[in-house]
Parts: C-alpha cells; sequence; structure tokens
C-alpha cells in the first residue's frame, strides 16, 4: 500500500507531481477551498505518515498534533523556520529539506534586486511607458557598483554565492554572521551594525528563527544610511518592517529591494506606495529548473524514508 502523504502546496513541475502520485497515496490540501479545508483534513488526518510542505508555509504545532501517524515532514526549501522543529523532535518526526539545489537562483535573484535598485530599474522601465522620456524629461544619473561595499549578513552557501556575483561587479566585499567562517579572504564584521556603517549594500541571506527575528532594526537602517540599499532574499521576519518603512519615507535608508515579507502575501500597502523600493513576491528559487531539483529532492527523500533507506538531507 502507498503511504498517505499530505501535500500543502503543488510544485510547478509536472514530473514531480507525477512521482508524487505513482509512489504515494496524496492528499492535497492546496486543492481544497480554504472555507473546507479544516473539515477535509479532519477526514485525512488519521492516515497521514508523511507532510510535504514549502519553506514559507513550514508546519505549526496544532497541525502536528492532528497526525497521529505522521513520520516525516518534507519542506520544498531550505529554510526552516517555519517547521515546529521543537514539536517534530519532540515526536521523533524526521524533517528534510532541500540545500544546495536552489543556492544559484536565489543568489541571482539577490544580485537581480541589488542591480535594480542601483541602476533604478522600475522607475526608469515606467519613466519610458509613461511618455516622460519622449517629453524631454531629466534623467538622473545613479550610482555605479565598482568599489561599493556590499555587506552579506549570514555568509552561508546563499551568502557566499551572492559574494562571488558580487565580486563580478567589482563590489568589495564583507560579511557578519555570529560564527566567523573559517579560510575564506572576506572580512568578517564584528557585528551586524558595523556591517551596516561600512556598506552601501546590506544583503540579508541569514535564515530566519528566533535567533535573527527583527534584527534589522531601526538602527541597522540608519546605520546603512541615506546612500544606503537593503536586499532580502531571505525571510521577511528579520527585519522590522514599520521601521523599515518609516526609514525609506524620511530618507534615513536610501533604497530596499525585497524577495520577502513578514506576513507573506500580504505586503503593507505604505511600502507598496513607495518609490524608492523594488518588490518581488517570494521567488527566489522559482526558476522551472530548479524548482524541479527541489521537488526531486522532496520525492526522493519520502522515497527513502518509507523505504527504509537513509535520508538524502536530514535537517538535524
Ligand atoms: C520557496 C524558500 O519559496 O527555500 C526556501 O526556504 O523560501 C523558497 O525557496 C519555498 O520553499 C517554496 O517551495
Amino acid at each position: 500500500m502507498k503511504p498517505d502523504v499530505l501535500v500543502l502546496a503543488a510544485s510547478p513541475s509536472a514530473d514531480v507531481m507525477a512521482q508524487l502520485a505513482q509512489h504515494f497515496h496524496c492528499h492535497h490540501l492546496w486543492q481544497q477551498p480554504r472555507e473546507q479545508q479544516a473539515e477535509w483534513l479532519a477526514g485525512v488526518a488519521p492516515q497521514v505518515r508523511g507532510v510535504l510542505t514549502t519553506g514559507a508555509i513550514g508546519i505549526k504545532a496544532d497541525l502536528l498534533a492532528q497526525l497521529p501517524k505522521v513520520e516525516i515532514v518534507a519542506v520544498n526549501g531550505i529554510g526552516t523556520d517555519a517547521v515546529d522543529l521543537a514539536a517534530t523532535r519532540a515526536r521523533g518526526v524526521a524533517v528534510t529539506n532541500t540545500p544546495g539545489v536552489l543556492t544559484d537562483d536565489v543568489a541571482d535573484l539577490a544580485l537581480t534586486l541589488l542591480l535594480a535598485a542601483a541602476r533604478r530599474l522600475p522607475a526608469l522601465d515606467t519613466f519610458v511607458r509613461d511618455g516622460s522620456w519622449e517629453a524631454g524629461k531629466p534623467i538622473k544619473p545613479t550610482r555605479t557598483l565598482r568599489g561599493k561595499v556590499c555587506g552579506i549578513y549570514g555568509f552561508g552557501r546563499i551568502g557566499q554565492a551572492i559574494g562571488e556575483r558580487a565580486q563580478a561587479f567589482g563590489m568589495t566585499l564583507q560579511y557578519f554572521q555570529p560564527r566567523a567562517i573559517d579560510g575564506t579572504p572576506v572580512p568578517r564584521a564584528e557585528s551586524l551594525l558595523a556591517l551596516a556603517e561600512s556598506s552601501d549594500y546590506l544583503v540579508v541571506a541569514a535564515p530566519g528563527g528566533a535567533a535573527t527575528h527583527l534584527t534589522i532594526n531601526a538602527a541597522v537602517l540608519a546605520a546603512l544610511g541615506q546612500q544606503g540599499t537593503l536586499v532580502n532574499i531571505a525571510r521577511g521576519s528579520l527585519v522590522d518592517e514599520d521601521a523599515l518603512i518609516a526609514a525609506l519615507a524620511d530618507g534615513t535608508l536610501g533604497m530596499a529591494a525585497l524577495d520577502v515579507f513578514a506576513d507573506e502575501p500580504n505586503v503593507p500597502a505604505a511600502l507598496r506606495e513607495l518609490d524608492n523600493v523594488v518588490l518581488t513576491p517570494h521567488i527566489g528559487s522559482l526558476t522551472v529548473e530548479t524548482r524541479h531539483a527541489m521537488g526531486q529532492l522532496v520525492v526522493d527523500n519520502l522515497r527513502a524514508h518509507f523505504d527504509g533507506k537513509p535520508l538524502l538531507t536530514p535537517v538535524k
């Protein structure tokens, strides 16, 4: 008999969805109308042995508590901050994620956002579309990236891949995270505040969770300063969004380019109305190739678990 798997969100890869259907008895919560989900879930919960979720959705203790037979939670993403790891550990539920396969695309998006902010791409796109160019309106020059300092908060796999790309644009690197990285020539700032003070661009690539919650606060944003730009491809939870809006609105901070937000998909109107921000809807890993690779890893982890084999990418 195929193991019962609760699927909280679909993969855009048809091949991954076909493999899920082939190997598991899938229960697709995402296909249920929102108002019927609780009742539908109550019907399937007793059989569920595996859960497929995303980095953003994760799984909370109350859903886990509804699943008496759950053995594994496979996250289709790298972040596990939305997974109640205390609850999974207490229950002996295995957790897997998708490290490695999304590094390049997420790092690419960080640089895309950085460049879009630096060269004011959205505003200048509008400038062409709305006839401002034809009307002869003046265009202010932007600043080159050459020689500017790119500070990277969180210097793991993704942070380092961002660094390589920023360097290719002639930027100087530095990073901060509590634990120093051995063997990197990139200097580590002594604190996040010090990193912000000496950076032109502060790129957030640290994991979400209690240790980083709201660490990008008003003081950090002020330290980054009027000419500074915040880029966030990590988690909205790291940033004090009210402080960010205030800093952008009064010019304490120059610009922000954001792929992630505190309460997705709700982006505060005050943020949307600002013209010194570039906004994308949490799409760092959303390429055909990467979403396929992530989904494949999810399928492979689930299959390994139910075949009694070692997990490919367990979360310790
Ligand atoms: C995805 C992410 O949005 O990997 C993560 O942690 O946040 C993203 O890659 C998400 O997990 C979609 O599956």
